[in-house]
């Protein structure tokens, strides 16, 4: 249980709510930008896999109310292609996962044609319908956050807005329509898994409430939801529904108020209602949906509180400016820059806050008075550049995150990786809350009390990761035992309870891992502990076997058997040069040790320690020759997150010219404002965060007081922090806009001062710069040869540099 703390959210949320509100609190702000939202896209990433979440959420919020299309790849419910129809306009959704299409649960949808209550199509095949198209041939769909439309063929307009956990539909139907009907669907839940459903009727409120039980994503478990459903004429009283009953199948029975009034049930099953039509004019009708993960009583007080008056227009401003503040905390200047550059920026700003998602109040597992964030899918996306950019903008939800995620070691006995649906879900590599809390506490430490973080559970739960193997480690925790016996992750051993997959690219992050438990030990104190596990984080250096080479690249990170000897694995394997075609996708028969990622980039890629790689590698020319040929050979993989930092390496080699071109050639060639503008998943946001990141010329290295850094793609950016109620500015001299991917120009930083004071390197910038407020200037030159500076710390720091000390 939770111990009490001295502290409440809710004093939190208004002290800082406070500071937002201040008008002076941004008087350096960067932008002439009126309207946030405006410059949002809400489709990219929308069609060919992406799997983004178009509709309507708060930032962070665990409603998420968005229309389902019956296409294959529906993640997140939708897919803009044309092609598919829509199936219903459903609560609660991810984000760009893969996986199982969870979370579609209650699917509500109108008719404006069906002639008879009981032989109104129910089912999903016989009910779904196409959208209405424009005559141009584009999608009527219209979105902005914290609103979604659409129109169906069969005239119907719907618009869905929401609140944290209530969702808000309007439904206007076509003129003249006799009998407007609105269904709710509790079978389908984008895989058609309810067990336990629930559901009954009000005749004399219309009120329609119930729930089941439901498979989660990407594991093993299952979970409940609940709704609680009212409706509402606008402008006019429907009164109570003209007809209403349970359907099963394709057929609804008059009159019945409950499942249990239907005799056997099919997979399908839900309400259908009919309402009065509008006597005087248009007829829309709002549907005020409560969800709920504890009960069905939950649901409707959640409704009831969140919305009280079914003000559609009310709901959806309130929650556009939610978003307005939030985004505008990182203010750009867009002089000199196209509206595409900008929204590019604002888009995927935003795509950062749709996940995780805040069940604070929802979580069906223990009772506590901590936040509880859920669809944390996976740590191991988003723990590079999702939280790092929080730290910049949004410290409160950060810090709720964390205590969060603090809270479900307390009650479940480890820290969540991966999470959805409020159950566990598969590990892809480390126990990447490590580095999470490292990048809280590095930079959040000292107002851990003043945001309710318990230091010393935050600890606890970091070493139960790093010293205690749990039973399932395929779930939660690391393969503990092996990793301190050899410092490695043997191929040639057989563990019970867990894949014995991956062993490379897991050691690589349990190293990570460990390097961020002692970045919290030193801040703590704790001596002995920061020695031991900056001892562990050095153990990536095992694995290099210096004897694979590819096409004269010599040295490799390579699998390694108990007696020391190296096994083998084709530095081209999970790449798109692999002769083999693997995937590298969590696969129990790929035994073959590396995670997404080839390992030539595995190679290239350890945080902590770049200095040691150029070491193991063989000097800073043959690192730089790697990047190359990492890059122009195809290798760099912008899909999967184990190659997002390689861009920024070079200003590791003191080449910072080629660390902004190849960041610009990355965003040129792979990432645009279009629905196909994202090469695959959008991994819970872990893409959106890693354009923000590019874009601003700031790469984070998590649990480290480090920002590597770039030019900005606009001429000054201001962060705002609301707990310090300070902003940052970085602003530019020379600025001359962007040119094309490829093209040099103005954009390379000759040197940099902060408060007017000379910088010591124009390669890094260190967070102190930001929580004291500061104006950053960054001079930009055309001149590629410029440098990281000349002075002792003008390279960003390592470990086996005497870095992080
Ligand atoms: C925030 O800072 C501004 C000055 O930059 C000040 O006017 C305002 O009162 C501060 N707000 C709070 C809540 O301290
Ligand atoms: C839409 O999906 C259909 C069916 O899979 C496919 O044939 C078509 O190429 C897709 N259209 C676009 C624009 O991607
Ligand atoms: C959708 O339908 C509504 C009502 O007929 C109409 O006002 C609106 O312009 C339509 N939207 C699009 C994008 O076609
Ligand atoms: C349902 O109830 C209404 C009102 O009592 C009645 O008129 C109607 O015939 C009933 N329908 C069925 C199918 O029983
Ligand atoms: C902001 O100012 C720039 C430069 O004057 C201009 O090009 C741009 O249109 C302005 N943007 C907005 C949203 O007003
Ligand atoms: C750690 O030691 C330093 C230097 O003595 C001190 O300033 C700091 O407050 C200590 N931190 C903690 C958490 O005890
Ligand atoms: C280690 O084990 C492998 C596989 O059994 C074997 O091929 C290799 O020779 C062994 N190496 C040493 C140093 O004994
Ligand atoms: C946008 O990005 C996608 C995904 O990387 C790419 O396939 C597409 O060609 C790009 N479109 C444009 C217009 O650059």
């Amino acid at each position: 249980m939770a111990p009490a703390r001295n502290i409440s959210w809710l004093a939190v949320a208004c002290l800082v709510a406070h500071a937002a509100a201040a008008p002076t609190r941004n008087n350096e702000r960067a932008a002439n930008i009126t309207d946030y939202t405006s410059l949002v896209r809400m489709f990219i990433g929308t069609v060919k896999g992406g799997h983004v979440f178009p509709g309507a959420t708060t930032p962070n919020g665990m409603v998420k109310a968005g229309m389902d299309t019956d296409s294959p790849e529906r993640q997140a419910g939708y897919d803009g292609n044309l092609t598919y129809k829509a199936t219903g306009f459903s609560q609660l959704h991810d984000s760009g996962t893969g996986g199982g299409a969870s979370l579609s649960n209650f699917k509500l949808w109108p008719y404006a044609d069906c002639a008879d209550f009981s032989t109104c199509h129910t089912s999903l095949s016989s009910r779904k319908v196409g959208r209405q198209v424009l005559p141009d041939g584009s999608s009527p769909d219209r979105a902005s956050p914290g609103y979604f439309a659409s129109n169906l063929s069969t005239g119907i307009q719907v618009e869905l807005t929401s609140t944290r956990r209530t969702a808000v539909h309007r439904y206007t139907f076509p003129p003249n329509t006799p009998s407007p009907r609105i269904l709710i669907d509790v079978g389908n839940d984008g895989m058609n898994s309810c067990t336990k459903p629930s559901l009954t009727i009000d005749p004399v409120t219309g009120r329609v409430k119930g729930g089941g039980n439901f498979q989660a994503s990407f594991g093993p478990g299952r979970y409940n939801a609940f709704f609680c459903a009212d409706f509402r004429g606008e402008g006019y009283n429907t009164g109570p529904p003209t007809q209403y009953g349970a359907y099963s199948g394709d057929y609804a029975s008059a009159n019945t108020t409950a499942l249990s009034q239907l005799g056997q049930l099919g997979r399908e099953y839900g309400s259908l209602s009919t309402f009065k039509p509008n006597p005087s004019g248009t007829t829309s009708i709002i549907a005020r949906v409560g969800i709920s993960l504890i009960s069905v009583d939950q649901a409707c007080s959640n409704a009831e509180q969140e919305v009280p008056d079914f003000n559609f227009e009310g709901t959806h401003q309130a929650n556009r400016e939610l978003w307005n503040e939030l985004l505008g905390r990182i203010a750009v200047d867009t002089t000199g820059v196209d509206e595409e550059t900008v929204a590019l920026f604002y888009s995927s700003l935003y795509r950062t806050h749709i996940v995780p998602a805040d069940y604070t109040g929802e979580n069906p597992k223990w009772k506590s008075n901590e936040p509880y964030f859920d669809s944390l899918y996976c740590n191991w996306d988003t723990y590079r550049t999702l939280y790092p950019v929080y730290a910049l903008h949004d410290p409160l939800t950060f810090a709720r995150v964390s205590a969060g995620l603090i809270d479900i070691w307390r009650n479940e006995g480890w820290l969540p990786e991966c999470r959805g649906a409020t159950v566990q879900q598969y590990i892809q590599g480390g126990s990447n809350s490590d580095p999470i809390l490292g990048e809280f506490f590095v930079k959040y430490g000292d107002y851990a009390a003043k945001l309710g973080i318990s230091v010393d559970d935050l600890y606890k739960s970091l070493v139960q990761d790093a010293e205690n193997q749990p039973t399932n480690w395929d779930l939660q925790g690391r393969q503990t035992n092996l990793w301190k016996q050899y410092g490695y992750l043997p191929t040639d051993i057989y563990e019970q309870g867990g894949t014995n997959t991956r062993q490379v690219s897991r050691a690589l992050e349990y190293a990570y891992n460990d390097f961020n438990i002692a970045q919290v030990a030193k801040l703590l104190n704790k001596t002995e502990d920061a020695a031991k596990y900056h001892g562990r984080a050095a153990n990536f250096a095992k694995n290099w076997n210096p004897a694979v080479s590819i096409e004269g690249h010599n040295g490799m990170m390579q699998p390694l058997l108990k007696n020391g000897s190296f096994g083998f694995t084709d530095p081209r394997h999970c790449s798109i040069h692999d002769p083999t075609h693997s995937t590298c996708y969590l696969d129990a028969g790929n035994h073959d040790g590396f995670y997404e990622d080839s390992p030539l980039v595995y190679s290239q890629y350890v945080p902590h320690d770049t200095a040691k790689l150029i070491e193991l590698q063989g000097g800073v020319d043959e690192f730089v020759s790697r990047l190359d040929f990492i890059f122009e050979q195809g290798y760099f993989d912008a899909t999967n997150e184990p190659s997002q930092q390689m861009p920024f390496m070079y200003n590791y080699a003191n080449q910072p010219s080629k660390t902004t071109l190849r960041a610009r050639e990355v965003i040129g060639s792979t990432f645009n404002t279009s629905i196909n503008g994202l090469p695959g998943n959008d991994d819970s946001g872990a893409m959106g965060s890693f354009v923000v990141s590019l874009m601003l010329g700031l790469y984070p290295v998590p649990g480290t007081r480090q920002l590597l850094l770039s030019s900005p793609w606009f001429s000054k950016v201001s962060f705002f922090n609301p707990l310090f109620n300070k902003t940052t500015t970085i602003s530019t001299t020379g600025f001359e806009g962007n040119p094309a991917p490829g093209a040099t120009g103005n954009i390379f930083v000759k040197s940099v001062t902060v408060d007017g004071k000379a910088w010591k390197s124009a390669c890094y910038l260190d967070w102190d710069v930001f929580s004291v407020g500061s104006s950053v200037v960054l001079e930009l030159t055309d001149d590629a040869s410029a440098t990281c500076g000349m002075g002792s710390d003008a390279l960003p720091p390592s470990l086996s540099t005497g870095g992080f000390t």
